[in-house]
């Protein structure tokens, strides 16, 4: 078969603009790693790469051989050689922590969810996947960065009201649990607003856990502890009155299990708020209705699917395996009855409120 001289130059296109996107990608860590970014933003008008890189304090070559992977990306704006702008919107995604569409964390841990290449030929070999913990310290950091922006400014104002009664019990007083915390960002948030309730975040990730403990201590945050569930183990006396997994049940190697193990901690009147990915039933409808849907699989590869089979007999559901009727088939078998989905406005997470 000889390719089609045309459709060859296009094919050869496409493979080349997703190395684009990696290789601009790395730029856009740097850009974030080294400051540029916010030192743009904060520099307010135009300004060239001379002023950039006194006050980031980096060699000027660097900077705009940067500047001009930037401006030709359309990430920042670059006005002739030298003048640089960014807009609000970038200003927003690229420079602004507190701002919900901020999306830098992702992009803090493409060295290590890339360095995982090296291990995948093996994984693929043996099918067995590697834990978050392959990704080191800055793993844990990259996934704090990447969902707190939107849980900050939405969890407690958006998602707490949008759950039946629970706001009321985490007032009076009641015990809160949130499996897969990661770097403990809910946690935190959940234990700060509520004092008198007492919050405990799992993780089975020594570096989350360090993460979280250490975040604890600078905020000064006396009601959350966290715990590997593996070494202490979940209540099994329905004590909790309201559970909580952000992003994590499709990480899991087990979920089926850890749901049996939330029902057994969870009161008969208390809340399980699952948030996943939002996936659809088959590749085909993920592929038609997500736009990310080969970053989605790709990160699968890397991290999420990696995870859910790190031991033998994982379920690797990977990140786009736990549609709606999934999500409600697991539920069931582990003993709940009542499964809502929220009407919460979120890019990429679906919000489900699940009851015994
Ligand atoms: C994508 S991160 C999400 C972290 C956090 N919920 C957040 O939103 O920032 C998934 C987390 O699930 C954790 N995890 C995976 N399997 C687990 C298990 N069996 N029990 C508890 N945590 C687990 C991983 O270590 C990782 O920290």
């Amino acid at each position: 078969m000889t390719p089609d001289p045309e459709k060859l130059g296009l094919f050869a296109f496409r493979v080349f603009t997703k190395l684009e996107g990696a290789v601009t990608s790395g730029m856009i860590h740097l850009g974030d790693q080294l400051g540029l970014y916010r030192a743009l933003a904060e520099a307010g008008s135009p300004c060239t790469t001379a002023d950039l890189a006194a006050v980031t304090g980096l060699d000027e070559r660097w900077v705009r051989e940067w500047a001009y992977n930037q401006g030709a990306a359309q990430i920042i704006h670059l006005d002739g050689d030298e003048a640089l702008s960014m807009s609000p919107e970038a200003v927003a995604v690229l420079a602004s922590p507190d701002h919900p569409s901020f999306g830098m964390g992702m992009f803090h841990r493409l060295p290590q969810t890339m360095a995982a290449l090296e291990e995948m030929p093996e994984a693929f070999r043996t099918g067995l996947g590697l834990n978050y913990d392959s990704h080191g310290r800055e793993g844990a950091v990259g996934v704090e960065r990447s969902f707190e922006p939107w849980n900050r400014a939405n969890l407690l104002p958006v998602v707490l009201p949008a759950l039946e009664g629970v706001e009321t019990a985490l007032e009076a007083g009641a015990l809160a649990l949130d499996v897969g915390c990661g770097a403990g960002g809910a946690a935190l948030l959940l234990a700060s607003r509520f004092p008198a309730s007492r919050v405990v975040g799992y993780d089975i990730s020594r570096f989350a856990l360090e993460r979280a403990r250490e975040r604890q201590t600078e905020q000064q945050v006396a009601n959350v502890e966290f715990f590997d569930p593996r070494t202490v183990p979940l209540p099994t006396d329905g004590s909790a009155a309201f559970i909580t997994t952000f992003d994590c049940l499709h990480d899991m190697t087990d979920p089926a299990a850890m749901a049996r193990a939330i029902r057994a901690a969870l009161a008969e009147s208390g809340t399980w708020l699952l948030v996943e990915i939002k996936a659809q039933d088959t590749y085909a409808e993920n592929v038609a209705r997500n736009p990310m849907a080969s970053l989605m699989y790709g990160i699968s590869v890397l991290s999420c699917m990696s995870s859910g089979l790190s031991e033998p007999g994982g379920a690797g559901l990977g990140t786009l395996g736990l549609s709606a009727a999934k999500v409600d088939q697991l539920a069931q078998a582990a003993g709940f009855s009542r499964c809502r989905q929220l009407d919460i406005d979120h890019a990429v997470n679906a919000f489900y409120e699940l009851r015994p």
